[in-house]
C-alpha cells in the first residue's frame, strides 16, 4: 500500500499508509491528518483540502487542471506546487509521496 507522508502546519510529520484508488484527501482525514478540513467532500468546490506537495514530487503528481485551477484561487497562500489534495488519485506511483498541508481553517 502506498505510504504518504503528511506534514501539518504545527510541523508535525505523520507517514500514513494509504490504498490506492482514493484521493490524498480521503487518505488525510482516514488518517485524522490536522488541517485537512475537506468541507465539500472532495468536489473540488471549497479548497480546504489544500496542500503543497512537496518540490521532488511536482513532476509525478503534476499540475492542477482547469477547474481546480479555479477552486485553488479561493485557497490563502496558493504556491507554484499548491494542489487540492481530493483531485489527486493515490496510485503506486505516489509511494513515499510528502505533502505539507496549507493553513485551511483562515
Ligand atoms: S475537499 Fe473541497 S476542494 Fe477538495
Amino acid at each position: 500500500m502506498p505510504k504518504i507522508t503528511f506534514i501539518d502546519v504545527n510541523g508535525n510529520s505523520r507517514e500514513c499508509e494509504v490504498p490506492s484508488g482514493i484521493s490524498v484527501m480521503e487518505g488525510a482525514i482516514q488518517n485524522g491528518i490536522e488541517g485537512i478540513l475537506a468541507i465539500c467532500g472532495g468536489s473540488c468546490a471549497c479548497s480546504t483540502c489544500h496542500s503543497y506537495i512537496d518540490e521532488a514530487w511536482m513532476a509525478v503528481v503534476g499540475k492542477p487542471d482547469e477547474i481546480e485551477d479555479s477552486t485553488l484561487e479561493l485557497a490563502l497562500d496558493r504556491r507554484p506546487n499548491s494542489r487540492l489534495t481530493c483531485q489527486i488519485e493515490v496510485t503506486d506511483a505516489l509511494d513515499g509521496l510528502v505533502v505539507h498541508v496549507a493553513q485551511n481553517d483562515g
